[in-house]
């Protein structure tokens, strides 16, 4: 497993922002939108390049280089995870969408799936996890078994923020997955929150509480 922080000063200023409590829900959702676009530039970074011939401007055939690949598939994990969809489908629109959602057990305090909508032929695509919080990584290790199990063999976790708990769950429980995260924070505290981080992030995006 491989872990990719994105190290840009500008993640970092909007990573401030959203730690920040007075971001108001509308501004929050933008700058997930903004940070998931990042994330997605890094995470599409390695797609092989096809060589092909077009004729060019001046009418004789030139070389060029294109992506040929089956459209992704991205997982936006329910509920915060739908917040990054919209920023991830700036970089590649014609992405398909596979929603997967979890609550978790009390009595066995286990992630359970409840829903889960996988695109067409989701075996042959890449598969892009959105989830802003990786925190203690149960969720997100359920939702790699889950497209494991549906015959996905590339799997790339996009995350605004990580613990460092949560990265080693899944690299623990799912080796070749490898994690994208916009900044890896300190630890989670007792209830499972990210320490600094920001807060319950399906609240902040849909100001509920
Ligand atoms: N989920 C959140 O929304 N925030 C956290 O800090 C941890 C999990």
């Amino acid at each position: 497993m491989a872990v990719y922080p994105v190290t840009h000063p500008l993640i970092r200023h909007k990573v401030t922002m959203l730690r920040d409590p007075k971001t108001n829900s509308k501004d929050f959702r933008d700058i997930v939108t903004e940070l998931s676009t990042f994330l997605a530039y890094e995470a599409t970074k390695d797609l092989p390049l096809t060589n092909i011939t077009i004729n060019g401007w001046q009418g004789t055939p030139i070389d060029v280089q294109i992506v040929e690949e089956k459209d992704p598939s991205i997982v936006p994990v329910f509920r915060a995870g739908i917040g990054m969809q919209e920023g991830f489908l700036k970089v590649i629109p014609t992405a398909r969408i596979s929603y997967i959602g979890y609550y978790r057990d009390e009595t066995t305090l286990q992630p359970k799936n409840y829903y889960a909508k996988l695109a067409e032929d989701v075996q042959e695509r890449r598969n892009y996890i959105l989830d802003p919080m990786l925190a203690t990584g149960g969720t997100t290790s359920a939702v790699c078994t889950l497209l494991r199990e549906a015959g996905v063999k590339d799997i790339k976790v996009l995350c605004i923020l990580a613990a460092p708990e949560g990265i080693r769950r899944v690299a623990e429980d799912h080796p070749d997955v490898d994690i994208i995260p916009a900044v890896i924070d300190s630890h989670l505290n007792e209830r499972g929150y990210i320490i600094p981080g920001l807060g319950d992030a399906g609240d902040r995006l849909f100001g509920t509480r």
